[in-house]
């Protein structure tokens, strides 16, 4: 990037821009004082960006004018309500990094229906001790298959079959003035092939066109494969599809993922315009974080893979600057499921500190769990958290066991051969096992996208099917059945003390399974990510006070860790995460530094009791005497041989009991 400023000359045109259209549109003084000192503030950054990007671009100079007019459009439809929001959080910056923060994903229509149905529920929402509530794909999707509602057809309407723009509108007030934030996905990517902008390409208009990328042959596409992965290698090969219709005599359209869902061109400065209108007007429906889906691919370039180019976080940067004028209290979420060194650059680095996306998510944390548990060691998942380059600023995690998508074995064969595995041979054995093929496994998921060139093989499943309890309750074996719950109680354990915001996949809460009833939808068949998509078990959640039912199980041990959690100031995400040698394989541990003490969590990866020595929870700064804040009437030292004895997939989380949390 380069570190272009505003200059003197350009800085009197925009602030006299501003000025003006704010007199116009802004009636209040001190609105207009506010929405200046923001500008003051934030536009270089906004601005730095985009000279990175377009200053050669013929629609540079229209580009300031038409980005001036619709920011103050926007703060000018911007309800006072949201203002008093903003500044709420602006005087509160860490409001998304305080150990409060606990959130939970669910599918609207899964859940309860409709939006109308979601406020409904609501008490069910607080009962689990929610802060933050993750909406998934909510913008009305083209009809027929729409890969979960990833395939927009229009970004300002709510989909027809959850509600309206009002409902939405309802929820999320509502969801705020009961303490919860509100998250939705924003596909930025790529639309669906009949959403507006598509339909007007397709129809010869030139400037649409332009807003995606196509090709007249196939030179540049094929160059382009060369270096291309493919998402979805088994039911949409390939990154391009021929539409004959398209230009004088058809074209090849990059569509990174399915055939509908055709991808942006972010060289085109309108398109990051029109995207960025979008963002402000979904900001300005209250909500809180805008999940941005897919940002790795947004900007292409020839010899490489395409993912994680530069220009993706110049657009990210005058994207987040831009919003932070009009609506600072909604924050970014990235989904950049990509290598560590890749990911951590979404939450910003270097010259970048605090400039891009808020949140991201620990994809690599979520994968190397799982591969923990199979493996039952440690080693793999600590040597791989040490060399992830650490997050800065206010930036933090989103911290996860499961979501809506597959799992991919991202693991890379460095880290894998720095503890003496063969990272192709691991990545088949954790395949293998979480399909359920290898011999011992407890795992009950199914394969998601064979690659027969790369021999990848992702997983679809839900934790409870993952971690065994689904074998378990068939076998109607008890010892299995509780040996599985403690692998949740690990998994979820782990996220919650990491650091971050960590997310409750809908129905982990309960050990709700796999659900095989997606194959009977003819739109849904042949994607058995929804396998674990499953309707909400309305009977298993009234089982949830019920301690004896198995939801009652789960549900108090999530519950705790909610409490726990929220109970322990000292997680707030701007302490420290440091991963550590507990000189014992099979035993994770990380170290969360805090002014207000430190907490040692170690989570047993095995079935069998560990021990780890007594002087590495010393050499972890833990000099005094030892509490166990998940559970303290769990924690067995045996003084004789100077050890903690950790239960077979225990999770510790151990502070000084003098410390005030
Ligand atoms: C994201 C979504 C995934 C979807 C893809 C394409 O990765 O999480 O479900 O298939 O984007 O939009």
């Amino acid at each position: 990037m380069q570190k272009a400023t505003v200059q003197p000359s350009q800085t009197t045109s925009i602030a006299g821009l501003f000025d003006a259209l704010l007199a116009q549109q802004i009636a209040n003084p001190r609105d207009r004082d506010i929405f200046r000192v923001r500008v003051q503030r934030h536009f270089n950054d906004c601005f730095a960006g985009l000279d990175a990007l377009y200053a050669q671009h013929p629609a540079w100079p229209a580009l300031l004018e038409q980005l001036a007019e619709r920011l103050v459009a926007a703060y000018a439809q911007r309800r006072d309500v949201l203002k008093i929001h903003d500044l709420a959080r602006e005087i509160e910056p860490d409001w998304f990094a305080q150990a409060r923060m606990v959130g939970g994903i669910y599918y609207v229509d899964r859940l309860a229906g409709t939006l109308r149905g979601v406020i409904e529920q609501i008490d069910y929402l607080q009962d689990l001790g929610l802060t933050y509530v993750h909406l998934m794909p909510l913008l009305q999707p083209r009809c027929g298959p729409n890969d979960g509602g990833y395939a927009v057809q229009d970004y300002r309407a709510i989909n027809r079959e959850l509600g309206s723009i009002a409902d939405f509108i309802e929820l999320s007030d509502l969801l705020r003035a009961n303490g919860m934030s509100v998250c939705i996905d924003v596909v930025v990517n790529h639309t669906a092939k009949e959403h507006e902008w598509a339909l007007k390409a397709r129809a010869g208009d030139p400037t649409y066109l332009d807003y995606y990328l196509s090709f007249a042959d196939r030179s540049l596409p094929d160059a382009y494969e060369q270096h291309l992965p493919e998402v979805f290698p088994d039911f949409a090969p390939g990154n391009f599809t021929w539409y004959p219709e398209l230009g004088e005599h058809g074209r090849w359209v990059w569509t990174t993922f399915n055939e509908f869902q055709w991808d942006l061109n972010y060289a085109n400065p309108m398109v990051w315009l029109e995207m960025l209108d979008i963002l402000l007007h979904l900001a300005n429906l209250g909500v809180d974080v805008l999940r941005l889906d897919a940002v790795p691919f947004m900007w292409k370039r020839l010899g490489t893979n395409c993912q994680n180019q530069p220009e993706v976080l110049d657009l990210l940067q005058s994207w987040r600057a831009a919003m932070r004028i009009v609506c600072p209290a909604t924050i970014f979420k990235a989904e950049a499921i990509v290598a560590p060194d890749d990911l951590v650059q979404y939450l910003g680095l270097g010259q970048r500190t605090g400039k891009l996306c808020e949140i991201a998510y620990h994809n690599s944390l979520m994968v190397l769990l799982w591969s923990g548990l199979a493996s039952q060691r440690a080693d793999l998942l600590t040597q791989s958290l040490l060399n992830m380059p650490a997050t800065a600023g206010n930036a933090t995690w989103i911290t996860y066991v499961r979501c809506h998508d597959d799992i991919g074995w991202a693991i890379t064969d460095q880290n894998a051969a720095l503890v003496g595995e063969d990272g192709p041979l691991h990545r088949q054995f954790l395949s293998a096992w979480y399909s359920g093929e290898f011999a011992g496994s407890f795992a009950r998921g199914e394969v998601f996208q064979y690659n027969p060139i790369t021999n990848d093989r992702r997983i679809s499943g839900m934790t409870a099917s993952l971690a065994g309890l689904e074998q378990a309750l068939a076998n109607a074996d008890p010892t299995a059945i509780e040996l599985a719950i403690r692998r949740i109680g690990l998994l979820y354990a782990v996220i919650f003390g990491f650091g971050g915001i960590p997310l409750i996949y809908m129905g982990d809460e309960l050990g709700m399974r796999n659900d095989h009833s997606y194959l009977n939808d003819p739109c849904k068949a042949n994607d058995n990510r929804w396998l674990h998509r499953p309707a909400m078990n309305w009977a298993l959640a009234a089982q949830r006070h019920d301690p004896t039912t198995l939801a009652g199980r789960l549900w108090h041990l999530i519950r705790n860790l909610i409490t726990i959690r929220q109970q322990t100031p000292a997680l707030h995400s701007a302490g420290q995460t440091i991963p550590i040698w507990t000189q014992q394989r099979h035993v994770l541990g990380v170290i969360r530094v805090h002014p207000l003490g430190r907490i040692l969590i170690l989570g047993n990866l095995s079935a069998e009791p560990q021990r780890v020595a007594l002087s590495v929870i010393h050499e972890a700064g833990l000099v005094g005497n030892l509490h166990n804040l998940l559970e303290p009437a769990r924690l067995n030292i045996d003084v004789q041989s100077a050890e903690i004895v950790l239960d077979s997939y225990q999770c510790c989380w151990l502070c000084e009991p003098a410390k005030n949390f």
